[in-house]
C-alpha cells in the first residue's frame, strides 16, 4: 500500500486543501487530522500551536505519512520552521496569498482575511513586507468565524453580519482583492459573493499548495503513479458530522479519533 499524504488543520478547514490536493493527485492515499477539539488555533499562544502541530505531525508519521501538508496558516505561520528542522519528511505548509494579490491588484489596496495568530507572526510580515511594496494592506482578524464554520453554521444570519462587520471597513478603503488567509475560509466564499461587489477578486492559496505538494513529491520521488482506488481516512476528535458534511465525498472514510 503506497505511503500516504498526511494533511492536518485546527478543524475542517484544511478539507479545502485537501480537495485541490486529491484533484491534482488523484493516485495517492491521504490522511486528515481535523484537530476540532481544539480550534480555534489562532487565537492560542505561539507556544500551544506549536505543542499542538508537533502531535499532529507525530500522529501523522505513526501512520506511516511521507509528506505532511500543514493545511493551516496558523499552525505554517509559527510552527513550520520548526516541524522542518526536527523531523525528517518534506512540509508543504499554506501561507496568506500575499504576492498574486499584490500582483492582481489595480487600486493598490489589497484586504487580508485571516486568524490573530496568522497576523501576528513574523512570517506573515516578512511576506507582507516582501511582497507588497507600494501597496497598502489591509489586515482584519476574522475573530469567530472559524468557529462558526467548525458549527456548520455557515449559511447563517451570523456569519453574515460578521463578515460584513469585517468587510465594509476595507470596501471604504476601495480594495479589489481579498486574501483569504486561513484554510477555512474558503467556505465562505458563496457568502462572500453576495456581500463583495463584483470588482473584488477573491484569492486562497488551495490550489498553489496542491501544485507545490505535487512538485515536492516528484523531487523526492514519492510520486505514487499506480493506484486506481486510493484510501482518503479522515480522522476528527469532535463532530464526525460537520467533518462528513464539509468534505462531502464518497471516497472518504470519516471515523472520531481521540489523538
Ligand atoms: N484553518 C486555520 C488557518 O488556516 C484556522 C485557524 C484557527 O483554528 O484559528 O489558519
Amino acid at each position: 500500500m503506497p505511503k500516504p499524504i498526511g494533511i492536518f488543520d485546527s478543524g475542517v478547514g484544511g478539507t479545502s486543501i485537501w480537495k485541490e490536493v486529491a484533484k491534482k493527485l488523484p493516485h495517492e492515499n491521504t490522511v486528515y487530522l481535523a484537530d476540532s477539539a481544539n480550534a480555534p488555533y489562532g487565537e492560542k499562544s505561539k507556544e500551544e500551536i506549536l505543542r499542538l502541530s508537533i502531535k499532529n505531525t507525530e500522529y501523522l508519521l505513526k501512520e506511516g505519512c511521507k509528506i505532511i501538508v500543514v493545511a493551516c496558516n496558523t499552525a505554517t505561520t509559527n510552527a513550520i520552521d520548526y516541524l522542518r528542522s526536527h523531523y525528517n519528511v518534506p512540509f508543504i505548509g499554506i501561507e496568506p496569498a500575499i504576492k498574486p494579490a499584490a500582483l492582481q491588484t489595480k487600486t493598490k489596496k489589497v484586504g487580508v482575511l485571516a486568524t490573530k495568530g496568522t497576523l501576528s507572526s513574523g512570517l506573515f510580515h516578512n511576506t507582507s513586507k516582501l511582497f507588497a511594496e507600494g501597496i497598502t494592506v489591509l489586515e482584519q482578524e476574522g475573530k469567530g468565524l472559524v468557529e462558526l464554520i467548525e458549527a456548520g453554521r455557515i449559511d447563517s444570519l451570523e456569519t453574515r453580519n460578521l463578515l460584513r462587520t469585517f468587510l465594509d471597513p476595507m470596501l471604504k478603503e476601495n480594495i479589489d482583492c481579498l486574501v483569504l488567509g486561513c484554510t477555512h475560509y474558503p467556505y465562505l466564499i458563496p457568502v462572500l459573493k453576495e456581500i463583495l461587489p463584483s470588482n473584488v477578486n477573491i484569492i486562497d492559496s488551495g490550489q498553489a499548495v496542491a501544485r507545490q505538494t505535487r512538485a515536492v513529491l516528484a523531487q523526492n520521488n514519492l510520486l505514487t503513479k499506480v493506484n486506481d482506488t486510493p484510501e482518503h481516512l479522515f480522522y476528527t476528535n469532535a463532530d464526525v458530522r460537520v467533518l462528513k458534511d464539509l468534505v462531502d465525498d464518497p471516497t472518504a472514510q470519516v471515523s472520531f479519533m481521540d489523538f
